[in-house]
């Protein structure tokens, strides 16, 4: 029997919350309920994103799982899950971002193609696992390396499921050699998450995780790593997950003239309020999240209610009694924030957020300039309605 095996249907999915909000069912992908979001600083597993493009694996023997490591390497290892947990453990705290979050909102500029999500394909989650640097050193890469004595530059991570993309071949991804063997960069083979093993949605028994970068790279269900020379030529490398000026469309795009995806901007969204809301009269509480790629902190997160017009500075904080400054060595460089402001809503207003990070960039105003026809990294502006009655909802 083989340790980890890939259903070809939806027979076998796992159990999920029921208050999540389903995009697509057959794959499964879903999404917390936008207030949900931000009711604790770390997402428990039930209200973290769901997005799958194939059934979901499943483990029929941990003891005999192993991730086989190949290409341009010395000698080709099988690493069982027992030599993974005798590596030293660390746990990372990182925000995890489908590069199609809030592609819904995308496509009321011009429909977008693919899954559409409202504000809520992230979730902050805290990642137990091995470094890939220890794993990479275990089959002889030093730590850090541009390249091996065999040329190889690329980490590709191949999974199990079987994806209709990859003509129902497994997901897979890659990320350069430098970042897999820098140990600062937190690139993971996590077995936890929220201390806790992983559940079959997010991953079981092995996932990577890479801070900073869409979720796309952190592959599901590890099978294999392989070392290359070029990046992985994978569907979701290749010919998704890339972003195009507003210009190209459907008839006059070339995959090859872009590179894949990988850190993402600065984004925000107000997670408090729905889209069209009716509050009373007096104050309302504007709470939400704001993170950015690369490790980059959030150094200020600006608020309007009217529209853009003027603007005030929300509070920020990841730990409850622990101010939060952007580059300290306290906060968790990969991790979100939740913004905070009290405001007096006289009459009915746009309320406006826009996050600025530590170098200094900022969300774009407005959706029309960013449009791109894959609908991922949609980073305006976040605004919501507020309409005052006297009943709220
Ligand atoms: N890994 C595998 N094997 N299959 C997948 O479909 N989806 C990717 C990534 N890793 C995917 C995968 C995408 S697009 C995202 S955004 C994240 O997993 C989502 O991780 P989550 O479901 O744990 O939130």
């Amino acid at each position: 029997m083989p340790g980890l095996t890939a259903p070809s249907d939806y027979s076998q999915e796992p159990p999920r919350h029921p208050a999540l909000l389903i995009n697509s069912t057959a794959p499964f992908n879903a999404e917390p309920h936008r207030s949900d979001l931000i009711s604790s600083y770390v997402t428990p597993a039930d209200f973290f994103y769901k997005r799958n493009h194939g059934p979901i694996p499943i483990v029929d023997d941990i003891e005999r799982y192993s991730v086989s490591v190949t290409g341009l390497i010395g000698n080709p290892k099988e690493l069982y899950m027992k030599d993974i947990w005798k590596l030293p453990k660390y746990t990372v705290t990182a925000t995890l971002q489908c590069a199609g979050n809030r592609r819904t909102a995308m496509s009321k500029t011009l429909k977008v193609k693919g899954v559409g999500w409202d504000i809520s394909a992230i979730g902050n989650a805290v990642w137990g696992g091995a470094k890939l640097a220890d794993v990479l050193e275990l089959i002889g890469i030093n730590k850090p390396s541009q390249i091996t004595p065999s040329g190889g530059k690329h980490v590709e991570f191949i999974s199990i499921d079987k994806c209709k993309e990859e003509n129902g071949g497994p997901y897979k991804a890659s990320i350069p050699l430098s970042q897999a063997t820098n140990p600062e960069a937190d690139v993971l083979l996590a077995y936890e998450m929220n201390g806790e093993p992983l559940n079959r949605d997010h991953g079981y028994p092995l996932r990577v995780i890479v801070p900073g970068v869409i979720g796309a790279r952190s592959v599901k269900w590890l099978d294999s790593i392989n070392i290359l020379a070029e990046e992985c030529q994978g569907f979701f490398m290749q010919r998704d997950y890339k972003m195009f000026p507003p210009s190209v469309n459907w008839d006059n795009i070339n995959w090859s003239t872009r590179r894949p995806q990988m850190d993402f901007p600065v984004q925000s969204a107000i997670c408090s309020l729905e889209d069209v809301n009716v509050v009373k009269p007096g104050k309302i509480t504007i709470k939400g999240y704001a993170v950015s790629g690369g490790g980059r902190g959030i150094e200020r997160v600006d608020v309007s209610v009217d529209g853009g017009k003027t603007w005030m500075e929300a509070s920020r904080f990841q730990k409850a009694g622990v101010p939060y400054t952007s580059d300290d060595a306290s906060s968790d460089k990969w991790a979100w924030v939740v913004f905070k402001v009290e405001a007096d809503i006289p009459m009915s207003a746009e309320i406006v957020a826009k996050a600025v990070d530590t170098a200094a960039n900022v969300q774009p105003e407005d959706v029309e300039v960013i449009w791109n026809l894959r609908g991922i990294l949609n980073t305006s502006w976040h605004r919501v309605h507020v309409r005052v009655g006297h009943s709220s909802m």
